[in-house]
């Protein structure tokens, strides 16, 4: 893989982030996922709608344009933290990617992931039920980890969210390889926020482009994509 590393980024203590007071939400519960993926299952069966595209097609090729300029390997092992319908696998094999994993844990949008996977002639890419906050010791040896809202949805878990985002980052590790790389799409984190909490044992390695807003003078941008790289620690 060649080296994008543009900067580094350190952290004193996780504790001190500055995302610990955030509000949760339904958004951040099992139920409320398993009942929304049980409806868009449904909806493909019914009609063939693949469902929600979480931050529209363009969060999922800003990725990939930096995994082509990254010169990200097709047989790279890559795994989709949160998958829902699997939409960014879908992606990931028709650019060639040969080497897909993604986990969820909700059994619907498994079912929902293997449906739509299957419908496009993909049958090679392992999508399996996994809590991943619960997975430690089973995920292991990914070269690619990538998440797009899921860190946004554990974070708003009810039940004691500061563990669990200190969980998630401890679980990334284990399932990264050393140097693997972790692209992150977020709607409820900064950029500084996100370099916060992935700081021990990454590497900052680069934001992508999002959209910007302009609102009382100031300028912000709706999500931030950032990737990063798991350094020894
Ligand atoms: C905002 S959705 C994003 C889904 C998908 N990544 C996408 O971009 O379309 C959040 C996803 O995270 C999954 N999720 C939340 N907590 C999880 C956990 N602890 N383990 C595995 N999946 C989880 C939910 O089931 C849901 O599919």
């Amino acid at each position: 893989m060649a080296d994008t590393s543009e900067e580094s980024h350190g952290c004193e203590n996780e504790d001190k982030c500055t995302d610990n007071d955030f509000e949760t939400s339904k958004l951040g519960t099992k139920e409320y996922w398993e009942e929304a993926y049980q409806k868009e299952l449904e909806t493909f069966k019914d009609i063939g709608d693949i469902g929600e595209i979480w931050f529209g097609e363009e969060s999922m090729s800003r990725v990939l344009r930096w995994m082509d300029r990254a010169k990200i390997p097709e047989d790279a092992a890559i795994l989709d933290i949160g998958t829902g319908n699997g939409a960014f696998l879908v992606e990931l094999a028709k650019h060639g990617y040969k080497n897909l994993t993604g986990v969820d844990y909700s059994p619907a949008s498994i079912e929902l992931a293997r449906n739509i996977l299957q419908a496009e002639g993909l049958t090679d890419v392992t999508v399996k039920e996994a809590d991943f906050l619960n997975s430690a010791g089973e995920l292991g040896g990914f070269d690619f980890c990538i998440d797009k809202g899921t860190f946004d949805a554990i974070s708003l878990n009810p039940d004691n969210n500061n563990e669990c985002k200190k969980l998630y980052v401890r679980t990334l590790k284990e399932a990264l390889k050393d140097n693997g790389i972790f692209a992150i799409t977020s709607c409820n984190w900064t950029k500084e926020q996100l370099l916060e909490r992935f700081c021990d044992g990454f590497e900052f390695v680069q934001e992508l482009p999002t959209p910007s807003f302009q609102f009382g003078g100031k300028t912000g941008n709706s999500v931030a994509a950032l990737i990063f790289k798991k350094v020894h620690s």
